[in-house]
């Protein structure tokens, strides 16, 4: 096994269930997952749920349960994302476990011994939707700065950290470490926010009992983002298998969304810095969806639901789309027309075509026996070079999270492929007898830019590049394939014989 690739999502709350945001996240991991996988990565991937604290709580008594009967009922609807979206997870978290709690524990303990942990008194105001602590001052018109929602007064005994103690080592954190905030834009919004001076953090609640309780705290229950962040750290092991945690942490990333990123970038290394534990590599906050052009909301009854548009769809379908349609760290919108133009475009018309023009032709010309090849011309040595540069381009946008690009690089393969039969026109080819080699070599040439495009495209439409591999008739499947190795040109092996046609993308009317 190679290096070792840590790759964690959100733990979503359990007031509600999953909506297409919360599948975007979980994709998006899943798609570097299984591509980390390919260039022989020993890859970790966490999801899960985070199902204390008071919206979870307030969620429950409305619908007349307890918040654990809650949780158990809503855990199953984002545990079904796993198959529904062909997601790779290599374990799902519940905070509600007892492995969390021993782990939550044990970091507590060790601040609190540290002295970043004391007991005082908490005065202020509390959002209950974001569950995050504001002074008076950081109110605007007196509604939570973050979401603009109404926030309630708080007053009661608390054990607070000592984040104002951090504000120091967070800027130098940032400065060595530059690529830690992802995208740019967002880490001069964390600098600033750190700059202008942090007041201590309220890490414990007595006026709620949904939580993990303050070891020696009668009372008092742990600050719910305490407890969530804390799962990345209970996920691989920790307190007590030291193995498989040193094997994984530091996380190389934590996806999140932009909403969420002061309690991943500010938070979270300044609480594992002070149990002198080693803040994850980096952390990414991507955009958010709109539905047509509006906020998603119950109110509006406009939530997309990742199991219906992926059954209407098509899971590598929406996949595809969610990746494809926006770059990665800016908001999009989902729309059904632009779902449609996506499949029917960059699907169907390019990929679907390719794929089914070459396999048309082979059996035609060829009896659908993949020829042999004979020694390129520089038309087809301009082919090999596009291949060659989209997959050395596809490492670098992987490596950026550039999702969009990687895939625009993919497409370069599929468009170029398409020229290249044009130009090379091999219906003429297949009336002259003597260029029956020619033929064979053109024909060769396309079905490896297809299978190569394949291996690339696999981390985010899995299931289609194992058809497309079955149909090439390649051996194993894709998790045997490994980048470079699988991604160099001339693999398939001449004589083996292959179907006429393939409807691996079909069309939407
Ligand atoms: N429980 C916390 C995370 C704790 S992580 C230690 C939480 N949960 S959440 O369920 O409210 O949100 C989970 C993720 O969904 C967040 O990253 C949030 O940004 C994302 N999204 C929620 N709505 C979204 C969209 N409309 N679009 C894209 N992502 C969205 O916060």
């Amino acid at each position: 096994m190679g290096k070792q690739f840590y790759i964690t999502t959100p733990i979503y709350y359990v007031n509600d269930i999953p909506h297409i945001g919360h599948a975007y996240t979980t994709i998006a991991a899943d798609v570097l997952a299984r591509y980390r996988r390919l260039t022989g990565h020993d890859v970790f991937f966490l999801t899960g749920t985070d199902e204390h604290g008071e919206k979870v709580h307030r969620s429950a008594t409305q619908q007349g349960l307890s918040p654990k009967e809650l949780a158990d009922r809503v855990v199953t609807r984002f545990q079904g994302l796993t198959p529904a979206l062909k997601i790779t997870n290599n374990d799902f978290i519940r905070t509600s476990e007892a492995r969390h709690y021993a782990s939550v524990h044990h970091l507590f303990r060790k601040s609190l011994e540290g002295g970043d942990i004391y007991l005082g008194e908490y005065e202020g105001w509390y959002c209950t939707p974001d569950e995050s602590y504001w002074t008076d001052l950081q109110l605007v018109g007196g509604k939570c700065p973050e979401c603009g929602r109404d926030v309630e007064k708080r007053k009661e005994p608390s054990y607070f950290f000592r984040l104002s103690k951090y504000q120091r080592p967070l800027l130098d954190f940032y400065e060595e470490n530059r690529t830690f905030i992802q995208p740019d834009s967002r880490r001069n919004e964390v600098i600033s926010f750190v700059a202008e001076g942090l007041n201590d953090l309220s890490l414990s609640r007595t006026s709620l009992s949904w939580g993990i309780p303050v070891p020696d705290g009668p009372g008092h229950v742990i600050y719910v983002w305490f407890d969530a962040l804390t799962n990345y750290l209970t996920g691989v092991g920790y307190p007590d298998d030291n193995e498989t945690f040193s094997r994984y942490w530091p996380a190389d990333v934590h996806l999140i969304g932009k909403d969420i990123l002061r309690f991943h970038a500010v938070y979270w290394p300044a609480f594992l810095m002070s149990a002198g534990i080693e803040p994850p590599r980096k952390v990414f906050a991507h955009g958010w969806w709109t539905v047509e052009g509006q906020k998603m909301s119950k109110s509006l009854g406009n939530v997309v639901d990742p199991y219906e548009v992926t059954e209407k769809y098509g899971v590598d379908q929406i996949r595809y789309f969610l990746l494809r349609e926006v770059p990665f760290g800016l908001d999009g919108d989902f729309s059904h027309s632009a779902v449609v133009h996506r499949i029917n475009s960059d699907l169907a018309n390019d990929f679907g075509n390719l794929l089914n023009r070459t396999l048309n032709m082979l059996t035609r010309y060829l009896e659908g026996r993949i020829p042999r090849r004979e020694k390129p011309d520089d038309r087809d040595r301009r082919l090999l070079e596009t291949i060659e540069d989209a997959v050395a381009a596809v490492e670098e946008q992987m490596e950026r999270l550039e999702f969009h690009k990687a895939l625009v690089s993919v497409w370069s393969i599929v468009g170029a492929a398409n020229k290249y039969i044009d130009d090379t026109a091999p219906w003429s080819l297949a009336k002259e007898p003597e260029k029956r080699d020619r033929l064979g070599t053109v024909l060769y040439t396309v079905l490896e830019s297809l299978r190569i495009a394949t291996i690339l495209v696999s981390p985010f439409m899995p299931e289609t590049a194992e058809k497309i591999l079955q149909i090439l008739r390649q051996e194993g499947s894709i998790e045997s394939c490994r980048i470079p190795r699988s991604t160099e040109f001339g693999l398939l092996p001449e004589g083996t014989v292959l179907p006429d046609k393939a409807i691996v993308f079909p069309r939407i009317e």
